[in-house]
């Protein structure tokens, strides 16, 4: 897999990466794993991951994918990442860079996948507007968020919290409207599932998920 080159932004956030890392274990247990196999059953072929943190959707590719370009700014997170790719029963290459400017040629990959990381980037829309760069038309983007809450209460508790919560979960907002994102960035949502999953108190604000797939036209 060739790798075009750019030079990424600079992003560090070592104790968020630290405590997400030990954190993961308990989600993952109390069903990121379950949720993990749902976003990515079905896949093949050649995937880009953005933001991949410490690995987790790795053990979970079917077999059918063929490689994984895998890019992650944040230092610890990417060296955790390239043990979970070393383990993995897929090829998976782990590479510095950026989902607001991926490094990887137009139409290169037959999906795209964002897995509780479409909350945390800078700009949604210019990395939406990158995965649609990178997938080919008739491509998919697999995603897994959370997301902004149906009802009111719950989404105006999120606009609330989001004044202090991106200082200490590593950027990340908790009520982000990301499948609006996706299709204005010109995906087609094919399927989504929308559900609670908040697997501790504090986890109230980011609880609304979506697990779902889009194409690229
Ligand atoms: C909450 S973690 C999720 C990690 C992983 N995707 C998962 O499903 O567990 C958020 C991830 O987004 C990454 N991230 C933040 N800003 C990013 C950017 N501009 N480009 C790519 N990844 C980014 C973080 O480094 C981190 O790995």
């Amino acid at each position: 897999m060739t790798i075009d080159a750019v030079s990424p932004r600079r992003i560090s956030h070592p104790v968020f990466a630290r405590c997400y890392t030990l954190l993961s274990a308990v989600t993952e247990a109390a069903g990121a794993s379950a949720h993990r196999d749902e976003l990515l059953a079905g896949l093949r072929g050649e995937v880009i991951e953005v933001g991949p943190g410490n690995g987790r959707n790795f053990a979970h590719y079917p077999p059918e994918v063929t490689g994984v370009l895998a890019v992650e700014p944040e230092p610890y997170l990417r060296r955790m990442a390239a043990r979970a790719a070393s383990e993995a029963q897929i090829p998976v290459r782990v590479v510095e860079g950026d989902a607001d400017r991926l490094p990887a040629a137009d139409q290169r990959f037959d999906a795209g996948v964002a897995s509780l990381v479409l909350c945390s980037v800078p700009h949604p829309e210019r990395s939406l507007s990158e995965l649609f760069r990178v997938v080919r038309p008739g491509g998919q983007l697999r995603f897994y968020e959370h997301v902004r809450a149906e009802d009111g209460r719950h989404a105006r508790l999120q606009d609330w919290v989001d004044h202090l919560w991106p200082r200490v979960a590593g950027g990340c907002h908790t009520g982000r409207d990301t499948v609006a994102a996706i299709e204005a960035a010109g995906f087609v949502v094919e399927r989504e599932r929308r559900f609670f999953f908040q697997p501790s108190v504090l986890a109230k604000p980011v609880a609304p998920h979506v697990i779902g797939i889009a194409r690229r036209p």
